[in-house]
């Protein structure tokens, strides 16, 4: 089955937005199968979004992604990684849609509330990054 990587970041972290975000994905119908509170180090930040070293915010966003905890989950379902990325709305919060999670909580293009991995390779990549295989749960529903 599908598994992406989606963190709540530390703006979404600090106006509480843990358990609504965690609440639209379990309506859905996605699987919680890791979630844990971290803060990201400099190094772990560096890996993270190192697609996008060359860009001239690079240093805003690894500055920001350190700033304060973070709310790491790892979501199994069908069709996982496209999903969420639509229930997150686009990157720029000024393009995101009402009802999506950018469209209703975020402003600003590096305060967008949540990341959330854009391929197959990026998810296993930052599942990898985050995560032991065995903080991994995966369980048939019996009830
Ligand atoms: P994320 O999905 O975490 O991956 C890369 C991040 O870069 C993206 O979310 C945005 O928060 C951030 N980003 C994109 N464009 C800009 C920008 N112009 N200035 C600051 N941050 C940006």
């Amino acid at each position: 089955m599908e598994r992406t990587y989606l963190m709540v970041k530390p703006d979404g972290v600090q106006r509480n937005l843990i358990g609504e975000i965690v609440s639209r994905f379990e309506r859905k119908g996605f699987q919680l199968v890791g979630a844990k509170m971290l803060t990201v180090t400099k190094e772990v930040a560096v890996i993270h979004y190192a697609e996008h070293k060359d860009r001239p915010f690079f240093e805003e966003l690894v500055d920001f992604i350190t700033s304060g905890p973070v709310f790491a989950m790892v979501w199994e379902g069908e069709n996982v990684i496209k999903a969420a990325r639509v229930m997150m709305g686009a990157t720029n919060p000024a393009d995101a849609l009402p009802g999506t999670i950018r469209g209703d909580y975020a402003t600003k293009k590096s305060m967008n509330v949540i990341h959330g991995s854009d391929s197959l390779e990026s998810a296993a990549r930052e599942i990898s990054i985050f995560f032991k295989e065995d903080e991994l749960i995966t369980y048939e529903k019996t009830i």
